[in-house]
């Protein structure tokens, strides 16, 4: 068997509290506050526990070329080695670590920023499920969060109280301005409507359709969209959760944005599409109803292959994606449906059910449209106080 150490790797001392029932039985109050250190390796989900003798031990441990591992049990002692690799934290060619090499792999094919992948590999969901959570009593009312943290930070902010604000001018509304007031956040969708083909396949052109396309030199193509795109990538994939949508079996498809099509990835019976449905919004039931769901996906191969180990690339992927949100709204808008976005989503569930390669493609948000309920349940802002111009202060 040959070994080798994982491409990514950070160190954090960490002394998060953390619940241990031995200390309950010896008078303390359950937590362990020691520090420890822990190792996130980007092919991994979760940190792991290491000490400062396994540290050196990946520090003497080549990265990038292969070693017997009896050569590395004779130097270094074979529990020791064994036992990092038990972890993942060294990579090995046999089949039963084909999983963790794979995942490993694309830390190298990938010109990563190593900050972002750490970020990406370690800041997923998979079972989060907030309706559960708020029949527990885990989730904090706006009131329980002003008691428990004091007011948030004013929306007024002013950064030179002192000096006179110089008041601009209101210029007269247009049929744009009226669009604008109209987007909001639905919340409450009719369960029982079927989106019509026509508003469903205006909503994906609109949106995630390229309207063409630019070889800047043979292999670089730059795409444009009614959103901008960090580099003209267009790096963001759409991929379409369907239950009610009018001449469409239920099921998961990919938006083939360069022929305005669908791929059928899988079919779903109704039930199935709506338990997924309640999973990839991690449980966020006024969400649910909806009859169809848009994941975006970062491609990282595409994203990465023009910014390499760049800063900033990842950052603009999701800006992208806001982008892409906010067109969304304003289409939804325009033919009268509800909408939403949410990036609070079990993501490593989507991207299993879309069976993404790890770590080279990964969802980033999700958005739905669909008609409205009649009754609204859930809380929208459709009432606000509008804000009176305060020219004086
Ligand atoms: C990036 C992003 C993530 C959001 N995530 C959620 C979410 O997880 N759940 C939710 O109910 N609303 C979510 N929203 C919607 C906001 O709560 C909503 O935009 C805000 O309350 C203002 O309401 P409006 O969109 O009607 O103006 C999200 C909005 C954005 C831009």
């Amino acid at each position: 068997m040959l070994l080798r150490r994982c491409q990514h790797l950070f160190v954090e001392l960490d002394q998060e509290p953390r619940f241990v029932f031995g200390t309950l039985l010896t008078g303390g109050d359950g937590l362990d506050r020691t520090p420890r250190w822990l190792a996130y390796a980007a092919h991994l989900d979760e940190p792991v526990p290491v000490d400062l003798d396994q540290l050196a031990l990946l520090q003497a441990v080549s990265r990038d070329d292969w070693a017997e591992a009896g050569a590395l049990h004779q130097a270094h002692g074979e529990a020791a080695v064994q036992a990092l690799l038990a972890q993942g934290l060294l990579v090995s060619d046999a089949d039963a670590h084909a999983g963790w090499r794979d995942r490993d792999q694309a830390t190298r094919d990938i010109a990563w920023w190593t900050p972002a992948l750490m970020a990406q590999a370690h800041g997923g969901w998979r079972d989060l499920d907030i309706q559960a959570r708020g029949e527990q009593g885990l989730m904090l009312s706006s009131q329980q969060m002003v008691d428990a943290f004091g007011a948030a930070p004013e929306p007024d902010y002013r950064r030179a109280p002192e000096a006179t604000p110089l008041a601009l001018p209101v210029a007269e509304a247009s049929d744009f301005d009226a669009l604008l007031q109209r987007r909001r956040t639905c919340r409450n969708f009719d369960a029982n409507a079927t989106l019509a083909q026509d508003d469903f396949s205006t909503m994906l052109r609109r949106v995630w359709g390229a309207l063409g396309t630019r070889t800047l030199a043979p292999g670089a193509v730059a795409v444009k969209k009614t959103s901008p795109a960090g580099g003209g990538l267009h790096a963001v994939e759409a991929y379409v959760l369907v239950r009610r949508v009018e001449g469409l079996a239920p099921g998961l498809y990919h938006y083939l944005s360069m022929r305005h099509a669908l791929e059928p990835l899988q079919a779903l019976s109704p039930q199935d599409a709506a338990a997924l449905a309640h999973r990839f919004v991690a449980g966020q039931d006024w969400f649910e109803d909806v009859p169809v769901m848009v994941v975006m996906t970062a491609r990282f191969d595409r994203l990465f292959w023009k910014y390499r180990r760049h800063a900033k690339a990842w950052r603009v992927v999701h800006l992208d994606v806001g982008h892409l949100s906010q067109t969304m709204y304003l289409s939804a808008t325009e033919r009268g449906l509800g909408c939403f976005v949410t990036a609070a989503i079990n993501d490593r569930a989507v991207d299993e059910a879309l069976r993404l390669r790890p770590l080279r493609e990964a969802a980033i948000a999700l958005v739905g449209f669909g008609p409205r309920a009649a009754e609204m349940r859930t809380m929208e802002l459709d009432q606000f106080d509008p804000v009176e111009l305060d020219r004086e202060a």
